[in-house]
């Protein structure tokens, strides 16, 4: 039996805007599988070359898989979307990474000959269920991971501010401002319309809008302004409501193929799987993660960081961004990073949050062709972190 691995493709990704939890969110009045099932429907019409019938698999990133995101919502979704009964699917956690590791799964099952062409994405409700909702940590666990802080995001970004000082409140403001120009200039400049399926809408009072575009964005956003917000997490802390990543709704997808089988079809796809690496560091400090698993990924590619064109790192919190550029070398504002913005300014929605580094890694080397690899990469509760490399095919 050949055991030669395919090469796995990206054919399109796209995503919901995102939206602020609660119940002035764009998302308070829609569930959860439905933000799935608009992508769903959204995939299928725009490849004109792919059929239902032809997915093999629709792997789903959740972290709280309970409620509408219980039951095994990637095998729902493809019925709820009126694909009939032939369409399998699954439901993963991984937390943050959750969605980048169905990308990864995917990856690996189209490397294997186990399916040539399949659909994989992350979807996160946080208005409907909050961080932790329902959850029963055994007795112990609080105790192996170091301590309370292990169990609130904040505080271990805390944790990395008081572990390494020289990541100060200022640098971390001073990043946050420069992520929420980025975002306003790429909004403005229709970066996003290509990626964003429209949905409409109820809001809490009753109008119906059409939601296309993303509503954690502050482009008034001044450095004083993020200067005088307070510190929830800690007093006289560091972490702030403004140089954090916030609390979202919101869903991505992106269709995977066997390349070989995408091009017998016609099908020109954006860009190449080229490896991926998780790795695991104390709970406390979850955030510097993406830096050995970025390491372990860029060995297995036997590529270095200079080699990286593009990186897509998602900003659960400015100091971990700041800790990672220093970390791999490169300056605060080193513009391969974060080209369109991050996290702190457009949400993360947990598991939703990966696809959306694929995405628009996806838009940058269509945007950018004499660019070559893209790294995505984020850091995962209960201390992880994911890293992807890929290589465009979109370029000259
Ligand atoms: C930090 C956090 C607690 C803030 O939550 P929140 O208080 O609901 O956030 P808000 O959006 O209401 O912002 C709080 C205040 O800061 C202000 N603010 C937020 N961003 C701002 C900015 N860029 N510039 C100026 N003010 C800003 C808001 O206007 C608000 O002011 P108000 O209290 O006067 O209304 C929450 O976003 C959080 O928990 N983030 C981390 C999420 C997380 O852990 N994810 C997983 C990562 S691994």
């Amino acid at each position: 039996m050949d055991k030669r691995l395919n090469q796995v493709v990206v054919v399109d990704a796209v995503r919901t805007a995102f939206g602020r939890a609660g119940e002035k969110g764009l998302f308070w009045n829609t569930r959860a599988d439905d933000l799935v099932v608009s992508l769903l429907k959204a995939l299928i019409e725009r490849n004109s070359r792919i059929t239902p019938d032809m997915i093999e698999d629709n792997i789903w990133g959740v972290t709280n898989q309970v409620k509408e995101q219980g039951g095994t919502i990637g095998r729902a979704v493809s019925m709820l979307a009126d694909w009939g009964y032939h369409v399998p699917g699954c439901s993963i956690d991984r937390m943050c990474a959750g969605g980048l590791t169905a990308i990864g799964f995917a990856a690996a099952t189209v490397a294997s000959g186990m399916a040539d062409c399949l659909i994989a994405g992350g979807v996160e409700h946080m208005g409907h269920l909050p961080m932790g909702f329902m959850r029963d940590p055994h007795p112990r666990l609080e105790e192996v991971m170091g301590g309370p802080s292990a169990f609130n995001m904040g505080l271990t970004a805390e944790n990395i501010h008081d572990r390494f000082p020289e990541f100060t409140r200022e640098m971390a403001d001073q990043y946050a401002l420069k992520c929420q120009q980025k975002a306003d200039q790429a909004i403005r400049s229709g970066k996003m319309r290509e990626m964003i399926i429209p949905m409409e809408v109820m809001l809490t009072d009753g109008t119906r809008v059409v939601a296309d575009r993303d509503q954690p964005p502050r482009p008034a956003t001044t450095l004083e302004g993020l200067s005088n917000l307070k510190t929830p997490f800690k007093e006289g802390g560091r972490v702030t409501a403004g140089n954090a990543s916030g609390l979202n709704d919101g869903a991505c997808a992106v269709l995977l193929m066997n390349e070989e089988k995408a091009r017998e079809l016609g099908i020109q796809p954006k860009m190449r799987w080229v490896s991926s690496a998780v790795a695991a560091v104390e709970p406390t400090l979850m955030g510097v993660a993406p830096v050995p698993a970025t390491q372990k990924a860029l060995q297995k590619a036997g590529l270095t960081m200079d080699e990286m064109d593009l990186v897509e790192l998602n900003e659960a919190f400015a100091v971990q961004a700041l800790y990672f550029m220093d970390r791999m070398g490169m300056a605060w504002d080193d513009e391969r990073v974060n080209r369109w913005g991050g996290a702190i300014a457009y949400g993360h929605p947990l598991a939703a949050s990966g696809p959306r580094l694929v995405a628009f890694l996806a838009g940058l080397f269509k945007e950018n062709p004499q660019t070559k690899y893209g790294l995505a990469t984020m850091c995962v509760g209960r201390g992880q972190g994911y890293s992807v490399i890929w290589e465009n095919l979109q370029g000259r």
